[in-house]
């Protein structure tokens, strides 16, 4: 299945071409340079806008004394709540410190302790501080910075700024051989080219605009996950949308990317109180404020429902330096007219990663030859359930070494796209966006029913009735957004238990017969199908 598109007016070619420039994109990018290949790195808006840059707690890795890669694994396996695949975390937790100082040597500078050691603080779900960060809460930003320096140093990767990937080019034998984009801001048809390479590598980030209230960026609509389900490749684990416990809440009404309150704030000592002022966290959880990431956001869910209020408070009082610690956060707080040091934070939670996307091995090879997925729009299994927090950067770091590894030493000859003329193409109205994100929210957010998955399955019905045939930017996004939720509102509905990030109210213990993965495929003529896979132990 495609979407509808003109006919490419231009074409260009490189060895590889990585779509997106996070953190994932800008790894693999550079690790396929030094493998001698020529890149062609295309992003979506400027090419310092995507998620990664948001990112403000930092990176997990196994680096200070006492702590070992055996320990990461534990918490990541606790987080992913039994649907981790074993290989895949050992892979992230034995390759991440070595992927973090090779960061550090290409110019990422992570802030240190008075020691002169790199600082390192807790989040939730670690029962170490092993969480590097730089600026205070500015990590990504860092990361960024350091990576787009040494892309923009090295004449051998191409840059494509301002441009949305609209499908795979795919040979006769199915094999991705290059995508079409489109060039915002261009003419929609004269505006779209096509792309040749001899391996193709997504690694567009989230998809958190599927949800009316995210942590992502508005860029962040899954583009990528979709253009790979759309040329037949397996996607694994959608249902385990993860919420982040706190964001700033500023009205009900509030909506798009909202202001993130990292848990490293909880990791310096802040606390989570309901309307009483009292703590609610310890009577939960023995990590108490510091539980895993989906445990926390379902009590305060719970606690906002009880209540019948629409945030909780995060006191964050007791932080002696908090502007100096949180420059962003505290920024963002002021900016809100709340003094972090003096008042308490409103906090609700929001979508902020998906946990599954786009099967891949453990060389981030999709199950369609020649398609590559990195990072959050990957799944590896690494983060099962629910992703540990801060181990997202890192799996971008360690699986784009992986993938541009695999790459150059399998490289085939370029092959020819061929077009199936009896594939399905289709576009959906834009103006479905904000319906199809109000029913997801209901719906399908942090507690879902068979209820409430079926009621938002059929409005999503109805809105994939709204087929145009005027191609642009929007339509694309929407179509995007569109197969998304539908590939997470189907797994929601399969999976008959709670687990991780995935709470059925009307299913709310976790069974051992769930140990599995649910895997969507969607076919030429549109047509959903979906399989279930034992997790590797
Ligand atoms: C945070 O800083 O709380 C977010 C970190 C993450 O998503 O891993």
């Amino acid at each position: 299945m495609k979407l509808f598109a003109g006919t490419p007016g231009w074409t260009t070619e490189a060895d590889v071409i990585v779509i997106g420039s996070g953190v994932a994109g800008l790894t693999t990018a550079l690790n396929a340079r030094a493998a001698n290949l020529s890149v062609l790195l295309v992003t979506k808006a400027h090419i310092d806008e995507g998620s990664t840059k948001w990112a403000q707690g930092g990176i997990a890795a196994a680096l200070g004394p006492g702590d070992s890669p055996e320990e990461h694994r534990e918490d990541t396996l606790i987080a992913g709540a039994g649907l981790c695949d074993l290989d895949a975390v050992n892979v992230l937790v034995s390759e991440g410190p070595e992927a973090v100082r090779k960061l550090i040597a290409r110019g990422a500078v992570f802030d240190k302790a008075e020691s002169g050691e790199i600082a390192l603080t807790r989040e939730g779900g670690h029962h170490r501080n092993r969480i590097l960060h730089a600026g205070g809460d500015a990590t990504g930003a860092e990361v960024s910075r350091a990576l787009l320096a040494a892309v923009q140093n090295d004449s051998g990767i191409e840059v494509i700024e301002h441009a949305l990937v609209i499908d795979a080019l795919q040979a006769a034998d199915g094999r991705v051989c290059g995508v079409t984009l489109h060039v915002i801001g261009v003419g929609s048809s004269s505006g779209v080219g096509r792309a040749l390479a001899r391996a193709v590598v997504i690694a567009t980030g989230g998809l958190g605009q599927v949800y009316s209230q995210t942590t992502n960026p508005s860029v962040s609509t899954g583009d990528g996950v979709a253009l790979a389900l759309r040329a037949g490749a397996a996607v694994a684990d959608v249902e385990f949308i993860q919420f982040h416990p706190t964001v700033l809440w500023s009205d009900t009404s509030a909506a798009g990317q909202q202001p993130l309150i990292s848990e490293a704030v909880r990791g310096e000592g802040a606390i989570l109180l309901n309307h009483q002022g009292e703590r609610f966290m310890e009577a939960v959880h023995p990590q108490a404020d510091l539980a895993p990431r989906d445990i926390v956001a379902k009590e305060i869910f719970n606690q906002m429902r009880e209540e019948h209020v629409p945030h909780m408070w995060l006191d964050a009082t007791g932080i002696d330096d908090f502007k100096e610690r949180f420059p962003t956060i505290y920024a963002s707080c002021m900016a809100n007219g709340i003094d972090p040091e003096q008042q308490l934070i409103p906090v609700a939670p929001a979508s902020h990663y998906a946990s599954g996307g786009v099967l891949v091995d453990l060389n981030g090879e999709s199950s369609v030859p020649g398609l590559y997925v990195c990072g959050e729009s990957a799944c590896t299994g690494a983060h099962g359930a629910n992703r540990l927090a801060s181990n997202s950067l890192l799996e971008g770091l360690v699986f784009g070494a992986r993938i541009s590894e695999h790459i150059a030493g399998n490289l085939p000859e370029q092959s020819e796209p061929h077009e199936d003329l009896s594939e399905q193409r289709v576009l959906i109205d834009p103006s479905i966006r904000i319906p199809l994100q109000l029913a997801m929210s209901e719906g399908a957010g942090v507690m879902r029913s068979a209820k409430s998955l079926k009621a938002t399955l059929a409005t999503l019905e109805q809105l994939g009735k709204r087929q145009i045939k005027e191609p642009g930017v929007k339509a694309w996004e929407a179509s995007n957004l569109y197969f998304l939720a539908s590939a997470i509102v189907r797994s929601a509905l399969e999976r008959h238990e709670s687990r991780g990030s995935h709470w059925r109210t009307d299913y709310l213990e976790t069974s051992a017969e769930w140990e599995q993965r649910i895997i969507q495929h969607l076919d030429k003529a549109g047509t959903w199908s979906s399989s279930k896979v034992a997790v590797a132990k």
